[in-house]
């Protein structure tokens, strides 16, 4: 199958302009959001460093697998399978990423929502010496509550919308390029703030040094689920993002990269968050509501907590939406091929489409909390399935399908930029036999264990 105007595609203005693109997607709620309530909950040091060895060992092999899939194909993710592959049933696989990207944008768009709540508060320093109960039934009557929550994940999603009808260069990438190094500025002065704390040291060796009693098989669960979705693993970002990568672009240097700036941003929010809370003698097992309400407590305690706050629910969106457009981006890119839309028609249908679901999962936490599907409200149950099921078997498929189906001819073509590029044999068999052998057999041990138990 040949692809159409092919020049008229749409791509990235630069290498810095893919890279902020690239970890703006990955770096998003989370980090800030997931990240530390998993560390909380997981046991600290030991899960984290489970987490490194999964972004190691599979991140970065995944991260490439995609990048050469988007790269090589110059397509969306739903199309890109069949052209690179049109003889066999793999545009399943794009399918099911547009399927998956769906799904997180439904309920991310919620949780953007209740950020968008969370800073107004923090402007109006509502949480100014509030206590642990007020804040606790402060974000559960919000998340619970009908229209609050859903006129939040409205103006989350217009937002969204809005920066991804621009096109690539001028709504992603400008808006990347400006706002990811905001973000890191303001998460790393946070974290020098809380890291000074007295009595802090106890959340830094809280992070750092393992407990390795407290490891048990849903860790290795917890932490890969957590490393697929941080890195924006198999759900089809970064093929869509590599579709708008020139050829002389280095995408080993760009992977590694991605999975360095995300894996740093993710150890400076908890950097941020596990100090101040050991600080304050709380505990870190809080779960999802960690940084609604945990977070909340300590700046209404601490000196200059108001300004700390605003920063922070900054940040929080500032991060949320640089992923959110990625999310958005592979279902318009594929809606604009599969369909041959145009960029607004697409935008504004997936808009309403989505706006409907995330609708439904604001709901599902309130008015609707008795309608359960598989026991699971339809919130918790879009995380699961996205995040434990979607974007892993998304993974597996993209593994298998580039050493399988493409080869390592097409690997070591995409790594040297067609011989161009030096980069030792070593290097390029180490990489083959990750994708080959680790990291399907990786994925697919923790998902037959996820099953079974
Ligand atoms: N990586 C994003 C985060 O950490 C979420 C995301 C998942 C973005 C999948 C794009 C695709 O918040």
């Amino acid at each position: 199958m040949k692809r159409e105007n092919k020049t008229s595609r749409e791509s990235f203005s630069s290498s810095f302009g893919i890279l902020v693109a690239l970890a703006g997607s990955a770096v998003g709620l989370g980090n800030l959001w997931r990240f530390p309530y998993l560390v909380g909950e997981n046991g600290g040091a030991a899960f984290i460093l489970i987490y490194l060895a999964f972004v190691l060992l599979l991140g970065i092999p995944l991260l490439l697998s995609e990048f050469i899939i988007g790269r090589r194909s110059q397509a969306s993710a739903r199309q890109a399978f069949k052209i690179l592959a049109p003889d066999g049933h793999w545009g399943f696989t794009g399918l099911l990423a547009v399927i998956c990207c769906t799904l997180i944008l439904s309920f991310y768009s919620v949780v953007g929502g209740w950020g968008i709540e969370y800073f107004v508060k923090a402007v109006k320093f509502d949480f100014t010496n509030a206590s642990d109960e007020t804040l606790s039934s402060m974000f559960s009557t919000f998340s619970s509550s009908t229209w609050a929550p859903l006129i939040c994940h409205t103006v989350f999603l217009v937002v969204t919308a809005g920066i991804v009808v621009s096109g690539v260069k001028k709504g992603i990438e400008s808006f990347s390029k400006i706002m990811m190094p905001v973000l890191f500025v303001i998460m790393t002065g946070i974290a020098i703030r809380s890291l000074t704390l007295p009595g802090g040291g106890a959340g830094v060796e809280y992070m750092f040094k393992p407990d390795w009693s407290e490891v048990t098989g849903k860790t290795f669960l917890a932490a890969l689920g957590q490393a697929f979705f941080s890195l924006s693993l198999g759900s089809g970002m970064v093929i869509t993002y590599g579709s708008y990568v020139k050829k002389h672009e280095r995408i080993l240097s760009l992977s590694v990269q991605t999975a360095l700036a995300d894996t740093a941003f993710a150890l400076i929010a908890g950097c941020a968050i596990m100090p101040a809370v050991f600080a304050f003698g709380i505990s870190p097992s809080e779960g999802p509501g960690l940084v609604f309400t945990t977070l909340p407590f300590i700046f209404g305690k601490l000196p200059m907590g108001g300004i700390i706050a605003i920063l922070f629910f900054f940040a929080l969106l500032l991060a949320a939406l640089t992923s959110s457009i990625s999310v958005m981006e592979v279902i318009i890119a594929s809606a604009m091929e599969e369909f041959k839309l145009k960029r607004k028609t697409a935008v504004t249908a997936v808009f309403i489409g989505i706006w409907i679901l995330g609708c439904l999962c604001s709901l599902s936490l309130g008015p609707m909390s008795g309608w359960k599907i598989m026991g699971k409200s339809v919130f918790d149950l879009f995380d699961y399935l996205s995040a434990n099921v979607l974007m892993l078997i998304g993974g597996l498929l993209v593994v298998i399908f580039v050493s399988w189906k493409l080869g390592k001819k097409a690997l070591h073509e995409e790594l040297t930029n067609g011989g161009t590029l030096k980069i030792p044999d070593w290097v390029i068999d180490t990489i083959f036999f990750l994708i080959r052998f680790v990291a399907p057999t990786a994925i697919l041990i923790i998902m037959i264990f996820q099953y079974v138990s």
